[in-house]
Formats: structure tokens, C-alpha cells, sequence
């Protein structure tokens, strides 16, 4: 029976890159969505070609009237297991202080944050009887916050917060570890050209980092790092050792 793993945010960008780099080392694959639905149908289509029946996709606001153990349910109830989780789902967009609503705190805390505790509860068990794991895609910004950000900065440090957590809490059936990606993919929104530019300047490796580089981490973590739990490792290009 292939191992099943199950990744929310799914359809596009990095999170269909972790779930196309799962499906090529064997794993039968969730695609968490939400309004990717085209997006995610394609991919669960070209994967499927590959292999039949090993993709499905679900849908689910992780935020609006979510329930973590209906979605959990529905990932068992595929294929009879789960060996990993990915939360990679994510709301992303500046918050300054001063301008800070409720709505953003429920936004963001509740997709990066709220959505992977419940999630991790909700799969606790399944992953406890495959000896699974959990990866969490935090971010270099919850240890250095995002100018602007400070609410999704903020949802970042409290995910590194669990991560930790539920490797001391699950363990030892259970690892959790969390991947924290520096400059990957830009958002889709123009007008960061000049940002951009000096990011790559104060990056070691002076390039952007590859979705591949993180599925490849991720991937890592789940499959050949059995005695690696509770840590976050850094995807960026030495981000983090520039000022
Ligand atoms: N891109 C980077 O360079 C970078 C840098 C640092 C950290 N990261 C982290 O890496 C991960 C992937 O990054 P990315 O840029 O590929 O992410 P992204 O495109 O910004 O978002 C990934 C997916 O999250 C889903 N999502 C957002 N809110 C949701 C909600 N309320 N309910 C359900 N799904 C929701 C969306 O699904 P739908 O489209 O289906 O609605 C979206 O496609 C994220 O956790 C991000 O914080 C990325």
C-alpha cells in the first residue's frame, strides 16, 4: 500500500510542487484547495495519468466554517491511512500597525496558525499508526518579522510555536518538523521590483531559492530524517545570515 500524504494549499505554486515531488517518490497524494479548484483539478488529472487513482483533491475554506476532523476524515477514508501532513496553506498580506482588523487576524492567524493546530489534532492519530509526520512551511519572517506584517509575521512564529510543540506532545510515533522558506516564489502582486532586488543582494547565494528546493526539504524530512523532530530548517540561500 503506497504512503499517503496530504498537503492543504495544494493547487498552485509551492505547495503543487510538494505534492508533485511526493507523487514522483511513490506517496498517493491529498490536494488541499480552496478557490484553486481549475488548478487543482489539473494537476490531480496529470498526476493521476502517471499513476491512476493516487490523487484526490478536497476542497475547504481552512478558515469559514472549517472542520479539521470532516477534512481528516475524508484523507483516511481515501486510502485507508495517512503517513504525512503538509500544512502549506497560507494567507499572505501586509497588515501595518494602525490598520490592523479583526477580519486580518482571522485571516491569517486562522489559515497559518488555527487551521494546522486543529489539522494536527484532527490527524493525530492516523499518522500515529504510520509512525507519520507533520511538516509545517513557516516562514524566515517568523524569526525576523516582515516589515508590514506583523500579523502574518506574527501567525509564522506561533506555527513554529507548534511545530515544536506537537513534536514534544506526539512524539514518539509522531516527528513534526517545519520547513522556513527565505525568497521562493514572488507574490503574483506587481510592484516589487526594487524589494526583490535588494533581497537577492543580502541573500548568500544572491538568487531566489526554487519551489523544488523546498518540496525537496519537505520530502526530506518525511521520508529520510527519522531521528530529526521539533526543528525548523532554513531554505534560503543564507537569507538569514545577511543583516
Ligand atoms: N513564496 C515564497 O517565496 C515564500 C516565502 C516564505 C514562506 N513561504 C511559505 O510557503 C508556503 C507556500 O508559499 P506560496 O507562496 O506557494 O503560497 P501562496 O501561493 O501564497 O498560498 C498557497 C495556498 O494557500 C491557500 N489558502 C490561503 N488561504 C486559505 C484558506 N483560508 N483556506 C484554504 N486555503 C487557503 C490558497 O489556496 P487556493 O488558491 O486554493 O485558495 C493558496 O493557493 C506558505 O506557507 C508561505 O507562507 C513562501
Amino acid at each position: 500500500m503506497n504512503k499517503v500524504v496530504c498537503i492543504t494549499g495544494a493547487a498552485r505554486r509551492i505547495g503543487a510542487v510538494i505534492a508533485a515531488t511526493f507523487h514522483a517518490a511513490g506517496y498517493n497524494v491529498v490536494i488541499h484547495h480552496n478557490q484553486s479548484v481549475k488548478e487543482a483539478e489539473t494537476l490531480a488529472e496529470s498526476l493521476n495519468k502517471k499513476r491512476p487513482d493516487s490523487v484526490i483533491t478536497i476542497r475547504a475554506d481552512l478558515v469559514t466554517n472549517f472542520s479539521a476532523s470532516e477534512l481528516i476524515k475524508t484523507v483516511v477514508d481515501a486510502w485507508g491511512r495517512l503517513d504525512v501532513l503538509v500544512n502549506n496553506a497560507s494567507a499572505f498580506y501586509p497588515t501595518p500597525f494602525g490598520e490592523i482588523k479583526e477580519y486580518d487576524w482571522d485571516i491569517l492567524i486562522g489559515s497559518n496558525l488555527k487551521a494546522p493546530t486543529m489539522l494536527t489534532q484532527a490527524a493525530a492519530s492516523a499518522l500515529a499508526e504510520s509512525d507519520g509526520s507533520i511538516i509545517n512551511i513557516v516562514d524566515i519572517h517568523a524569526d525576523r518579522p516582515l516589515k508590514n506584517y506583523p500579523v502574518y509575521s506574527i501567525a509564522k512564529a506561533g506555527l513554529v510555536a507548534l511545530t515544536k510543540s506537537t513534536a514534544k506532545e506526539l512524539g514518539p510515533e509522531v516527528r513534526c518538523n517545519a520547513v522556513a522558506p527565505g525568497a521562493i516564489l514572488w507574490p503574483e502582486q506587481p510592484d516589487h521590483d526594487a524589494e526583490h532586488q535588494d533581497i537577492i543582494e543580502r541573500t548568500a547565494l544572491k538568487r531566489e531559492g526554487t519551489p523544488e528546493d523546498i518540496a525537496n526539504t519537505v520530502l526530506f524530512l518525511a521520508d529520510s530524517a527519522p531521528y530529526i523532530t521539533g526543528q525548523i530548517i532554513a531554505v534560503d540561500g543564507g537569507r538569514t545570515l545577511q543583516s
